[in-house]
């Protein structure tokens, strides 16, 4: 598919079959988040894969949804804030950003195959750092059900138009067409 159109048609997928998806298939979409850009080059990611059912139910507490609890399976992905850069300037930490880019590759990849996934951040934090045996410093950021979807695309993206966001040479003036 090409690449603009698969931009236009990922969307975020919340009804999954019950179906797991190949290790081969997994491994791809892996693979996308390990070629991300990363902010000097650190790569600060960890990827957890969980699909057994005993770690998958209780993973799922963390986020108590009526769809999550049935996505057949989840990639934890952490940052490392030991790895990840800091500005200089400021020490803003990057470690965010880079994960950013490294989920958002997935799940443009999954979309390619023919896969859903759901970026889910509003997790407790606290409980799936103690699930996923986290070492300090590394942060889980976010949870990546993925999956087989069940559900039909919806028709349309609902997203601001680009005279709401795009500005010239200086915050607030509008881009001449
Ligand atoms: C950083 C981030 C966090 C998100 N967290 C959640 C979440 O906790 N639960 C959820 O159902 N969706 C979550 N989403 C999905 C958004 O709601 C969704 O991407 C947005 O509504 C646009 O819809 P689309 O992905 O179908 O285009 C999150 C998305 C992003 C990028």
């Amino acid at each position: 598919m090409h690449f603009n159109q698969l931009l236009r048609e990922r969307y975020s997928i919340r009804e999954y079959k019950s179906q797991k998806v190949s290790k081969a298939l997994l491994m791809e979409v892996l693979e996308a988040g390990r070629l991300a850009p990363s902010a000097a080059n650190k790569q600060p990611w960890k990827f957890i894969v969980v699909s057994e059912e005993d770690n998958l139910n209780k993973l799922k507490s963390a986020y108590n949804r009526e769809w999550f609890k049935k996505v057949p399976q989840i990639i934890v992905v952490c940052g490392d804030h030991s790895e990840s850069w800091k500005r200089s300037f400021d020490s803003k930490d990057h470690c965010d950003i880079d994960i950013a880019i490294a989920v958002d590759h997935m799940t443009i990849r999954a979309s390619e195959l023919g896969l859903g996934t759901c970026w889910v951040c509003h997790f407790d934090p606290d409980l799936v750092k103690e699930l996923m045996q986290l070492p300090d410093g590394i942060e889980p950021i976010a949870l990546l059900p993925i999956g087989y979807p069940l559900e039909n695309k919806p028709p349309y993206k609902i997203r601001k138009n680009l005279d709401e966001i795009v500005f010239e040479e200086r915050f607030g003036n509008p881009l001449k067409k």
